[in-house]
């Protein structure tokens, strides 16, 4: 048999003590569920590796979610209809999966320990290797054991007692196990049918496997982070936080400068380049992608977006699914939705909000404004409350104004509309009819001005 190795990854359980209706291994972990760190900790350890996942509780949108998030990964589902316990997840796995058997190594993990890095396994394949043994076992000191199995030494082997079964000396014990294990496949054939449920929780526990007198040892880590289990939704807020410690400092190695990193909230696949500043409290998610020497100020909520170069965000600006390109300036307080893509060196001003907006080199929407289902030419400057009046309230229409054109404040464009190149349009224009290029249109009544005619309208105060 070639040295080879898969992994095994239980997912089936309840989950009872997060009380929520989410399966716990898609609960979202900075937006991320747990299952996919476990998947991908597993690939950073061999790309192909051949993976199988116990699947049982909610086990359609399990199923369903990793089809959808690892298509070319090779995985195996086994079903197991009834939750009877880790170790029964196990035996379920090897009488469903023909090709269990045929790797020499099997790797057991659970679903709901997102932390682990690829490291750890490393060290487990190492020490299995070289001291020849059939089964290691993670385990780290915790500071607070409670809910952990607890690790039993003995002269040879050791045993692991599970919380409901431990007696009160047995609970004291600190060194815990924490369900990352690696076995030879021939160990676990031989003894993975012999497991009995005779304990406190009538469950067919994995840890039976590991027994005093056998070729197995634990390996103590020192990072008991990496072990976190999340059985409820404060170990969940405890992961999430780990995890984005580790984001953020690994952006800061990359030259990412990051002030007050604990505040700042950015998931995993979000990509930022060399020289960008994030202030504080900050929101970066999604599959968003920063480039070099921006700067991105508090309170920003940036989804799904591209930003290029040398971009500034003001504060409390709020991003989807847009786009921006290098040198712009946004914000403070405007709103980029899905489809807007602003142009270099634009500029966005506040209370400005953009939807299906194309903006081209050099323009500016600097106050108070609706961009919707519009194109703005090369350096067209539209002033402060203008409005694109979209939506005849069943269909959407386009608004198209062209280059270097001048849009006074206060204007509205009743779409479909196309304003020309080089247009001038007057303040407090209604426009409604296209306007060619070079021409100038407004369209507002005449002012009419009344010499001495103001005290009329003007009242005074009794008392004055
Ligand atoms: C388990 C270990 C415990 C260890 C801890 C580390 C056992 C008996 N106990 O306890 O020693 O310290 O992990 O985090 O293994 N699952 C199934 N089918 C089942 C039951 C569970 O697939 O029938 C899956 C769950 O979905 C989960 C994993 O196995 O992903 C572990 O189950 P969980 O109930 O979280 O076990 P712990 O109580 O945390
Ligand atoms: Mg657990």
């Amino acid at each position: 048999m070639a040295e080879s190795f898969s992994a095994v990854i239980l997912a089936a359980g309840k989950g009872t003590r997060l009380k929520i209706s989410t399966p716990k291994p898609l609960c979202l972990c900075l937006e991320r569920p747990l299952i996919d760190y476990v998947i991908e900790g597993l690939m950073n350890y061999d790309a192909a590796m051949n993976i199988g996942i116990v699947v049982g509780h909610q086990k359609e949108l399990v199923v369903e979610h990793v089809k959808k998030n690892f298509e070319k990964q090779n995985i195996y589902y086994a079903d197991q209809d009834q939750q009877l316990g880790t170790g029964h997840a196990v035996q379920v796995y090897f009488e469903a999966n023909p090709k269990a058997y045929e790797n020499e190594y099997t790797f057991i993990v659970c679903a709901d320990t997102p932390l682990i890095t690829a490291d750890i396994y490393y060290e487990l394949v190492k020490v299995i290797k070289m001291k020849n043994l059939d089964g290691v076992c993670a385990s780290f000191n915790a500071k607070n054991p409670k809910g952990y199995g607890r690790i039993v030494k003995a002269d040879k082997g050791f045993s692991i007692v599970e919380e409901k079964d431990a007696t009160q000396d047995q609970k004291q014990i600190i060194e815990v196990n924490s369900g990352v294990y690696l076995f030879k496949t021939s160990y676990i054939q031989k003894h993975i049918n012999k497991l009995n449920n005779q304990n406190n929780s009538g469950e067919f526990y994995l840890t039976d496997l590991l027994k005093a007198g056998q070729a197995v040892e634990t390996i103590r880590f020192e990072n008991e982070e990496s072990f976190l289990g999340v059985n409820d939704l404060i170990q969940l807020d405890n992961a999430a936080s780990i995890l984005q410690e580790r984001i953020n400092e690994e952006h800061m190695l990359n030259g990412v400068r990051i002030i007050n990193k604990n505040s700042v909230y950015i998931t995993p696949d979000v990509k930022i380049g060399l020289g960008t500043v994030i202030y504080p409290n900050t929101t970066l998610m999604g599959k968003t992608i920063i480039g070099n020497d921006c700067i991105i100020e508090s309170g920003s909520v940036i989804k799904d977006s591209l930003i290029d170069d040398e971009v500034t965000v003001k504060a409390y600006s709020y991003f989807e699914k847009a786009q921006v390109d290098a040198k712009a300036v946004i914000g403070p307080m405007a709103r980029l939705r899905e489809g807007s893509h602003i142009g270099e060196s634009c500029k966005i001003g506040n209370f400005v909000e953009t939807k299906k907006a194309i903006l081209r080199e050099g323009a500016k929407v600097s106050h108070l404004s609706y961009v919707g289902d519009a194109d703005i030419g090369k350096n067209t400057n539209i002033g402060c409350g203008f409005i694109t009046c979209n939506y005849d309230g069943a269909n959407k229409h386009k608004t198209t104004i062209g280059e270097n054109s001048f849009i006074g404040s206060d204007c509205q464009m009743i779409a479909p509309i196309t304003i020309g190149n080089s247009a001038y349009i007057g303040s407090g224009s209604t426009i409604n009819k296209d306007v060619p290029d070079d021409a100038f249109a407004i369209a507002r009544q005449r002012q009419v001005t009344k010499e001495g005619m103001a005290k009329k309208f003007l009242k005074t105060s009794k008392n004055s």
